[in-house]
């Protein structure tokens, strides 16, 4: 195998938060949400993490996101330690990683038209250059008509949305795309469309693609490695077929498990 060369990545991240003190003279306690997680990303590729509700899915996309500083550890852009990054280097961190969260209804402003929020990060992210062409570009790669833009979100079913969400999160010109169940809101049936438009970015982009979920069977479909996360650590990392056909840890079979229950329930409307 060749040396990866991960364009993002966390090493040894371990994060705690402290609990109420349960009497007056009672030391506070502390909760560890991560504990020692190396995950990384290298360009062009997607990954997947996978574990239950509860696990520190969430915690880990704010912490390589840049939205949670990590109590130890470090999160490396390009090689720099995003923390100890001067302003230049947090500038371009910020632009370059972008997220799609789980559900577009409520990530998106009802009041907003689709083609003002998708120029929000440009503004947030003081990103100069031709708006509007890089709007058209941006609809084409997401495969929505230019007219959107003149809408509002009530106008669209919740695959368009999602496409809309991604659309923004392209906007800056991203060199990763973090998604926290991107399709879990969304019907069976248009799924697999969101999930091989996240793929198709991956390959004609050259995008990084960390892609977040409960359901493994998701998760394998869309990525090529996948690290699986129970109670804060990561329990087993491999290739979906690996997951599927030789799971190691017990939290991997489980998931396995749970994957099979719910695909023989649906008999085949499944992905
Ligand atoms: N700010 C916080 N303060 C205290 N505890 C927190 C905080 N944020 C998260 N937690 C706890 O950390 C654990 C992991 O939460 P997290 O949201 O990362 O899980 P998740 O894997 O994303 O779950 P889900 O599948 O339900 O989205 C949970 O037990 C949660 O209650
Ligand atoms: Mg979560």
């Amino acid at each position: 195998m060749s040396e990866r060369r991960p364009l993002l990545a966390m090493q040894q991240v371990t994060q705690a938060y402290s609990l109420p003190r349960t009497a007056l003279f009672s030391p506070p306690g502390s909760f560890t949400v991560l504990d020692s997680i190396d995950f990384d990303v290298c360009a062009g590729e997607a990954v997947g993490l996978v574990g239950e509700s509860g696990a520190g899915k969430t915690t880990l996309t704010r912490i390589l996101t840049g939205m949670e500083r990590p109590q130890s550890g470090h999160v490396l852009f390009d090689g720099t330690d995003i923390w100890s990054a001067d302003q230049a280097q947090r500038a371009s961190f910020r632009r370059a990683v972008q997220m799609v969260l789980q559900n577009p209804r409520s990530s998106l402003d009802p009041r907003m038209r689709v083609g003002t929020a998708l120029l929000e990060p440009m503004r947030s992210l003081r990103i100069e250059g031709d708006h509007v062409k890089r709007l058209h570009e941006v609809l084409d790669q997401v495969g929505l008509d230019r007219s959107a833009l003149e809408r509002f979100p009530h106008e669209f079913s919740g695959g368009q949305l999602q496409r809309i969400a991604i659309a923004r999160a392209l906007m800056p010109n991203p060199r990763v795309l973090v998604a926290d169940e991107p399709v879990s809101a969304l019907d069976v049936s248009i799924q697999a469309q969101v999930l091989n438009l996240l793929k198709d970015l991956v390959r004609d982009l050259n995008l990084g693609l960390v892609f977040i979920a409960h359901d493994l069977s998701v998760v394998a479909y869309t990525t090529s490695r996948v690290s699986v996360i129970a109670s804060g650590r990561i329990v087993e990392v491999g290739q979906p077929v690996e997951l599927f056909t030789r799971p190691t840890a017990p939290q991997t079979k489980n998931l396995v498990d749970a994957v099979l229950t719910v695909e023989s329930g649906l008999s085949g409307t499944a992905l």
